[in-house]
């Protein structure tokens, strides 16, 4: 964690030149550059080898600076409200006379902003005259990072700088709700569903499997290790690495923990480290314990899901 004033002003000096640096932030570490510049806009799309039609999301500091590109309604009030600095994205409508780059949405009319909930991020947004379209800092269908070294490791020294925040605290990805019609959850991720419908007295739709692909990261080949991957495994093949939800007495060394006591949100924050290692280790295949499927566990679950189709 090395944060202080001369890390942020050079991080705000590679994005003022339109170059993409990557960023901490509570969910996952994100490839950020000027929502505002076609130039900076279009090499996020380049260095994460994303096709062009997958829209980004945008972060802002405050909803003064969001009201200026996007129409606002009131459920998006009541959720900002209550989850917002935090890991929940939401899809609004852009205005008319936004300044947000044509390249960030692909030119649809709609945008998904999220108010991230990290120190050093929130800093630098302070210091910027525009918002930071970031997307999850990973080459695309790859897994996420959710630490500096693992965004140096997807992209080398194509990138110029990452601001370094330490450990993301959440470690998924957060959750998608689309506001411009009937709420619809569009992503599992850092807030679990259950709470949003607490906040929205209405009927909440999920379409996280939509054959449409309204947002690509509800395709398959999403958060994938680049080797097999089997779920609710009680007895792996020998050479599998075994990751396991709870420390076990017996403990081998293919034997890969997500939480010593079973607890979710530490399986959260550790999964894609974890996965991240055992490929790293070589192993060619993962085996992974049945994961309770509540609280983030299904965000989990379903990330896991995907991540066997490969
Ligand atoms: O936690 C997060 O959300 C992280 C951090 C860095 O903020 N960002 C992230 O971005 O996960 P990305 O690009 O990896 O995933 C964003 C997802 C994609 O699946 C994209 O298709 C969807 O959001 N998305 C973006 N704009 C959208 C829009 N206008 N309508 C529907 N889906 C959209
Ligand atoms: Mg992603």
């Amino acid at each position: 964690m090395n944060f202080n004033q001369s890390n942020i002003k050079k991080a705000k000096k590679y994005l003022n030149k339109n170059y993409c640096i990557g960023v901490p932030t509570e969910t996952v570490y994100g490839l950020a550059a000027n929502a505002y510049s076609n130039i900076a806009v279009k090499r996020i799309f380049k260095l994460k080898n994303r096709p062009t039609n997958n829209p980004l999301i945008v972060h802002y500091l405050s909803i003064d600076e969001l009201k200026k590109d996007c129409v606002i309604n009131n459920n998006f009030i009541e959720l900002y409200k209550k989850f917002s600095p935090g890991p929940i994205t939401y899809i609004l409508k852009l205005k008319k006379d936004s300044k947000i780059s044509k390249f960030v949405t692909n030119k649809k009319k709609n945008l998904a902003v999220r108010f991230p909930n990290h120190k050093i991020l929130k800093n630098l947004l302070k210091e910027l005259k525009y918002p930071l379209a970031a997307p999850s800092a990973n080459i695309s269908n790859r897994l996420s990072s959710v630490e500096a070294s693992d965004v140096r490791e997807e992209f080398g020294s194509k990138i110029k700088y990452i601001l370094n925040g330490g450990k993301c605290s959440i470690g998924l990805e957060s959750t998608i709700i689309n506001l411009t019609n009937k709420p619809t959850i569009l992503r599992l991720g850092g807030i679990d569903i259950s709470k949003i419908r607490k906040i929205l007295n209405t009927k909440i739709f999920i379409k996280i499997n939509s054959r449409k692909k309204i947002a690509p990261g509800q395709s398959h080949l999403h958060y994938s290790p680049g080797i097999p991957l089997k779920m609710n495994i009680r007895k792996p093949q020998k050479d599998a690495a075994f990751v396991l939800i709870k420390k076990r007495k017996k403990d081998l060394k293919n034997f890969y923990y997500l939480s010593k006591k079973n607890n979710l949100n530490e399986a959260a924050k550790n999964l894609y480290s974890c996965l991240r290692k055992i490929k790293n280790k070589g192993y060619k295949s993962i085996a992974i314990e049945k994961i309770p499927n509540k609280g983030l566990g299904k965000a989990i679950n379903d990330k896991l899901s995907r991540a066997s189709k490969y």
